[in-house]
């Protein structure tokens, strides 16, 4: 049996917000995300356009990027050679991108969605994230990501945008914006695998109809993450394991995983090999002792590695199950 590459609940609710503000959308264009996505953090810039342009002739539909990875012009142009050389177009995929902190203030945010439409050389996004709840100096950090995010709500009416979404919320803060906006986010993403679970937290989403993409699914693998302590997921004798016993690879069980979750996973990598051993996992199964395995990895070793917390002075993820 093949996983299912998309949700049907996410549709009806970006339906309805679409509806709400008489936004018409195209019968071609995807209203549901698909759950396998490719990451765009740190491509290798020599052959970044190559790497993406190969993920749309694997088979990926999904393409996560941001202005901070200071790499949309070269994703853009891969965008453009991959739907070329698969005969498909624009409408056929998914693309995310993200604002960054220094661009939080309201008349500065639709300039940072035309830098990245314009580096992207597209018309609109499928989702455009807050990259963070952080306003950074430049962009004055006294700015309220609930201003922020009134400011991005704007941006749906304008077409270029077809839905709206946050990354890196703890719970006050998601619920601060959820007391505060007519329109909450429709997806919600954060650092998600077998070792930072977050079960409850994912709950919370479901019961508020946001789906959550999890970054990082391949946990500590992501070389600039501070490397040791806990045991490399990818490399954990439990988790190769259960590869052995499926006929999957270590990767291939920790994106299983998150898919069977609901939520879309965007592995990154700049090597053709690992792009299409990613997309495979369509065709990895696990059973459910795997599961249990793998939830008692998380209790044992639980980890979040992206915190930049320390670097920029400011709390974050609070009252989440690693604070
Ligand atoms: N919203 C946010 O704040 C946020 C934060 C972090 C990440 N993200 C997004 O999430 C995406 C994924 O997260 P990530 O890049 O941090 O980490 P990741 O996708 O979990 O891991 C990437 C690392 O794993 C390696 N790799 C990929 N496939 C592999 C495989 N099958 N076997 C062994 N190694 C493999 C890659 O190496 P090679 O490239 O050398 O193959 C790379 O070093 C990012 O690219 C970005 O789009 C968003
Ligand atoms: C990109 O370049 C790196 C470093 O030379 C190489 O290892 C990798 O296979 C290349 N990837 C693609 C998709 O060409
Ligand atoms: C941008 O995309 C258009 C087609 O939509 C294409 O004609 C044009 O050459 C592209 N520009 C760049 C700089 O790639
Ligand atoms: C959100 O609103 C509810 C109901 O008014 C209130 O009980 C709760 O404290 C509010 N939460 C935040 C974080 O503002
Ligand atoms: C993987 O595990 C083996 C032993 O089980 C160890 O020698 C090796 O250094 C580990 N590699 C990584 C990348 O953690």
């Amino acid at each position: 049996m093949l996983l299912p590459l998309s949700l049907l609940p996410f549709a009806a609710s970006a339906l309805a917000q679409a509806a709400d503000i008489q936004i018409p959308i195209a019968l071609s264009t995807l209203a549901v995300i698909p759950l396998l996505g490719y990451g765009t953090w740190n491509l290798d810039r020599s052959n970044a356009s190559e790497a993406v342009s190969l993920a749309l002739r694997a088979g990926y539909r999904h393409i996560d990027g941001a202005a901070a990875y200071r790499n949309e012009d070269l994703v853009g142009k891969g965008i453009a050679d991959g739907l070329a050389k698969v005969g498909l177009s624009r409408e056929d995929v998914w693309i995310t991108s993200k604002l960054w902190n220094d661009h939080h203030a309201p008349d500065m945010v639709a300039r940072g969605l035309e830098k990245t439409l314009s580096d992207l050389n597209l018309t609109y996004l499928d989702l455009y994230h807050m990259h963070w709840p952080v306003a950074s100096s430049s962009s004055g950090n006294k700015i309220s990501y609930v201003d922020t995010w009134k400011a991005m709500i704007a941006l749906l009416q304008t077409g270029k945008v077809r839905h709206i979404g946050v990354c890196n919320f703890d719970p006050e803060q998601l619920q601060t914006l959820l007391n505060s906006t007519t329109h909450p986010p429709s997806v919600h993403q954060m650092e998600l695998h077998p070792y930072l679970p977050q079960t409850e937290w994912l709950a919370f989403h479901k019961a508020h109809g946001i789906h959550v993409t999890a970054y990082s699914p391949l946990a500590g693998t992501n070389p600039t993450y501070s490397p040791g302590e806990p045991p490399q997921l990818l490399n954990n004798t439990a988790v190769l394991k259960i590869a052995k016993d499926r006929g999957c690879t270590a990767a291939q069980v920790a994106l299983a995983w998150g898919i069977s979750r609901g939520t879309s996973v965007i592995p990154k990598s700049s090597h053709a090999d690992r792009i299409e051993e990613n997309f495979a996992t369509r065709e990895c199964e696990l059973e459910d002792g795997d599961y249990k395995t793998l939830e008692k990895l998380g209790e044992k070793y639980l980890h979040r590695y992206n915190n930049p917390s320390g670097a920029w002075g400011i709390p974050l993820y609070q009252g989440l199950e690693d604070a």
